[in-house]
């Protein structure tokens, strides 16, 4: 049986950040034909229902129909401390994030949590994350278990670290290595899930434990790695004093293996030219947190970085702020603007669905609306609030009627999730 959504369509041609906003397409009355859990046909409501008029109709009017959002790197562990007050990335580690990770021994726990984020980012129009878990290897039977029930796309690993966290929270090379490699030949290609290598950054990792994890990562090339690199200056520092024999905080990672394409780098805010010329060589991909930026005081990214490399967007709960991605984009806007560059709308939606697909080595599965992709969909409402409907009710154009939903929407903006050619319905997976 084949669905039939009718709406405004956005989808993309090109890289708006490298070629220009006309690289986005807008159809005014489009439609997308799902079949299968594919995007059958994307074109014109009026060409479509004649080649398809068997097809089940879900007229969304004058809603936009675009892919789900990717929601590059989220700790789904810190869904209940997001939002806690008055400290910097190594305090707050230690005061907030390490006290939360180590409730994840308890698999009940964890699977409360890992339904609630789900359901949580799902209302937001999310359909893909890239999640750290937490060191226990339950964490990650959690999440996946939670995504595969929800047919999600979902990328995850656990969370390595052999040294400066709590006793609780620490493993060994040996049984990172362990853990992750028994975790990966779990869960990795089941379902749609994909196992991440995931050390957690260099001051929690021992230079054993990176080079035991670059091992593993050798050993599956088509796995994803994950891990944090340059968010705020003390913690640049003291991985300075942990690895006096590197040469910048990247060369930790480079000297293990740790270097290549798949790796993704969270944050990457205060790098050097040779850090940069490195990552751009090694073709790896850097994922933007910008309400994690400012929220825990870390710095302005440089979005200039998306003209040389894969640049991913990303919420970073719960370091970040929001589980949006709506206000993910807002923010990105905000960062760009204190760098004195005015994001388009078109470059802003990009980088939250293809960017952050492309960054993930999944542009050809999931973020955009073109024939044979997956069909996660959001729809959105751009008139969701009647703040967001007099500002769009005076736009001359696409654009402006959906900047006002990108600074100021929220999940009243989401009006359906498609996952997997089905729509979603959070009543059917009640959260913990
Ligand atoms: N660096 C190492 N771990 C974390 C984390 O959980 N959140 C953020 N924002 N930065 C980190
Ligand atoms: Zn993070």
């Amino acid at each position: 049986m084949a669905d039939l959504l009718l709406g405004q369509v956005i989808r993309f041609a090109g890289d708006p950040l490298r070629e220009g906003p006309g690289a986005a397409q807008h159809i005014a009355e489009g439609a997308v034909l799902v079949e299968d859990g594919r995007i059958a046909a994307v074109g014109e409501a009026a060409d479509l229902r004649g080649a398809a008029p068997d097809a089940l109709r879900h007229d969304y009017g004058r809603h936009l129909i675009s892919a789900g959002f990717v929601d590059a790197h989220v700790h789904y562990p810190q869904t209940a401390i997001i939002a806690s007050w008055g400290k910097r990335l190594i305090d707050w580690l230690n005061t907030y994030t390490f006290p939360e990770e180590t409730r994840f021994a308890s698999r009940d726990y964890a699977d409360q949590i890992a339904n609630r984020y789900l359901d949580l980012v799902l209302a937001r129009g999310t359909t893909t994350v890239c999640s750290y878990a937490t060191i226990h290897p339950e964490s990650v039977d959690a999440i996946f278990t939670a995504a595969a029930a929800r047919r999600m796309r979902v990328y995850a690993g656990k969370t390595c670290m052999d040294r400066n966290a709590p006793a609780a929270l620490r493993d060994t090379a040996r049984s990172a290595y362990d853990d992750s490699k028994r975790l990966l030949q779990r869960w990795h290609g089941r379902d749609r899930l994909s196992y991440v290598i995931t050390p957690r950054f260099s001051p929690t990792s021992t230079p054993e434990q990176l080079a035991a994890l670059g091992a593993l990562w050798r050993e599956y090339p088509d796995c994803l790695m994950q891990t944090h690199l340059s968010e705020q200056p003390d913690e640049i520092a003291w991985v300075k004093e942990l690895f006096p024999q590197s040469r910048d905080y990247l060369d930790t990672y480079e000297a293990q293996g740790l270097l290549r394409d798949g790796a993704l780098y969270g944050h990457a805010i205060h790098l050097t030219e040779r850090e940069k010329s490195r990552l751009i060589e090694a073709g790896a991909s850097v994922i933007h947190c910008p309400t994690s930026n400012m929220f825990i005081g870390s710095g302005l990214f440089d979005i200039g970085l998306a003209a040389h490399l894969r640049v991913g967007l990303a919420s970073d709960t719960g370091g970040g702020s929001s589980f949006s991605m709506l206000r993910t984009m807002a923010a990105a806007y905000e960062v760009a603007q204190l760098r004195g560059r005015s994001l388009h709308p078109a470059e802003l939606w990009w980088l939250a669905t293809q960017g952050s697909a492309r960054a993930l080595h999944a542009d050809h599965l999931i973020g955009n609306i073109a024939p044979g992709m997956e069909a996660d969909l959001a729809v959105i409402d751009l008139a969701s609030t009647p703040a967001i409907a007099q500002a769009a009710g005076r736009a001359e154009d696409l654009w402006q009627a959906v900047f006002p939903t990108i600074m100021m929407g929220d999940d009243r903006a989401v009006a359906a999730v498609w996952i997997g050619g089905r729509p979603y319905s959070a009543s059917s997976h009640p959260s913990g």
